[in-house]
């Protein structure tokens, strides 16, 4: 089984950016992280982040020929990319979306997410372990596919 996990803008800034609201952990450590629960839970994952809308999309739409299922955090794109709702339609994979923060008590503009219209799942506010959960969860739902 192999999953996509994909980051959006500002993401490899983990460790830096308002570490108040995201953290001390760096986007390496979110790496190591990915990969150390994957190969505890047996499963393959391929990480990519970009800082580019369209980039995403067509990393998205690899997914189509190349992976199982999809644990996204599409960071600012969340509030603004029909793109990218549009592509996880497409590629019809198994979907969940993660936040790092806690949104739903952040601004009004962080509480309209597009991608979450076709996802499985939202997992926000659980920091770094909301990768692991999702991968976790994903691995659930193709086994019994
Ligand atoms: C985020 C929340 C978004 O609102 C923000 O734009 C991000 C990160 C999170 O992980 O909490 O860049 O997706």
């Amino acid at each position: 089984m192999r999953l996509l996990i994909l980051n959006g803008p500002n993401l490899n800034m983990l460790g830096i950016r308002e570490p108040d609201i995201y953290g001390r952990e760096t986007y390496a450590t979110l790496c190591e992280k990915i990969e150390a629960h994957a190969k505890e839970i047996g499963i393959e994952v391929e990480i990519y982040q970009s800082n580019h809308e369209g980039d995403l999309v067509d990393k998205i739409q690899q997914a189509y020929y190349d992976f199982d299922g999809i644990v996204i955090n599409p960071a600012a794109y969340t509030h603004t990319s029909v793109a990218i709702l549009d592509a996880v339609k497409a590629v019809g994979k198994p979907c969940v979306e993660v936040h790092i923060s806690d949104v739903s008590a952040r601004e009004d503009f962080r509480q309209i997410s597009y991608v979450r219209l076709t996802v499985e799942l939202t997992i926000t506010g659980h920091g770094i372990d909301g990768y692991l959960e999702a991968m976790d969860f994903l691995k659930g739902e193709i086994l019994n596919q």
